[in-house]
């Protein structure tokens, strides 16, 4: 299984969810391939926000070695699934498919993890340093849950 997480800026909610995706399979001993991108290319090759570095690292995953990178069409054909973390991303990758199998693999993440989820969107935590601890928790119970999920 190959799965893509995406935001806007590829270094505070993607890399969070990627690392947290890869911490979880890894334990749980699943072959999967986990990865993220953003929709813009303002921070291409820039490492995560220290922010989400830290927030990472407080939880026992380190993710200060990923670097951004852009949503490319190619993605469409390299991942089974891509999981956008909000409406806005939802748009923008849409915006750039070309047919229904790859329209299929683009889901909002918490709404794949959780049908009855209240929330639809991610917060973006970039603009308040607060926003870090409680976006990366729902981020981590969305993982255990879509992992299940794709199990089953
Ligand atoms: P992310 O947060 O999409 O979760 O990586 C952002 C990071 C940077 C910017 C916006 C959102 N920015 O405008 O540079």
């Amino acid at each position: 299984m190959k799965i893509l997480m995406v935001c806007l800026g590829n270094i505070c909610r993607s890399p969070m969810a990627e690392g947290v995706m890869r911490h979880l399979v890894e334990k749980k001993e699943l072959d999967w391939e986990i990865d993220s991108a953003g929709t813009g290319g303002w921070h291409l090759g820039e490492a995560p926000d220290k922010r989400a570095i830290r927030t990472a690292a407080n939880h026992g995953i380190d993710i200060s070695g990923l670097k951004a990178r852009k949503f490319s069409e190619r993605d469409f054909g390299r991942f089974d699934h891509i999981f956008v973390m909000d409406s806005t991303n939802y748009s923008d990758v849409i915006s750039l498919s070309e047919n229904d199998e790859e329209r299929n693999k683009v889901k909002l993440f918490l709404e794949a993890a959780d049908p009855n989820s209240p929330e639809k969107n991610v917060t973006d935590p970039w603009f308040e340093d607060r926003l870090f601890e409680p976006v990366f928790l729902g981020i981590r119970e969305a993982c255990e849950k879509l992992i299940e999920k794709l199990r089953s």
